[in-house]
């Protein structure tokens, strides 16, 4: 009986040990995402853009919200418009994608909180706006 009980905490202990073991891998390799996160740079060349269409974006962020939590230059509660700009080539694809991810809000590739929805926007919309931030980036 006593033998038993010893074994049991024995592997109690053992468990116990592999969870802390694996929350450490975990904190670690969140970590080394964010690293990844802020100097991952796609490659590609970039398209030429209808200046009207960046002109457009920029008024659209100017009466959203997106400066509550995004500055040009620095980053905030969100990474910088010109951090975003140097990371997607001004390409179609990359555009949509943007403007996808402004509409449903998200997280996951630059290692920040999570950023809100804005359900509200149309798409076309969403998308001028991610083609005057890629028009931002630093020459
Ligand atoms: C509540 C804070 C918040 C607001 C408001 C906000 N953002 Fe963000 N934004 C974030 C965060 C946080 C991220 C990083 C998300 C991630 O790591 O995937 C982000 C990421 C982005 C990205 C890059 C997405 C990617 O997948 O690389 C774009 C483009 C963007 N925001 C545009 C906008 C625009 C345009 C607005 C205004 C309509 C806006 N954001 C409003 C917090 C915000």
């Amino acid at each position: 009986m006593k033998k038993t009980l010893i074994s049991f905490c024995l592997i109690l202990v053992t468990l116990l040990g592999a969870c802390n073991g694996s929350d450490k891998r975990e904190e670690h390799s969140q970590n080394s995402m964010v690293e990844k996160n802020e100097t991952l740079i796609i490659p590609g060349e970039d398209e030429v853009i209808d200046a009207e269409i960046v002109r457009k974006g920029e008024v659209l962020i100017a009466y959203s919200n997106c400066y509550e939590c995004h500055k040009e230059e620095n980053k905030a509660k969100g990474p910088s418009f010109q951090a975003i700009a140097k990371r997607y080539p001004m390409q179609q694809v990359y555009l949509d994608h943007l403007a996808r991810k402004i509409i449903s809000g998200g997280s996951g590739a630059w290692g920040y909180p999570v950023m809100e929805a804005h359900p509200h926007l149309k798409f076309e919309e969403a998308k001028m706006m991610a083609t005057y931030i890629l028009s931002l980036e630093e020459k």
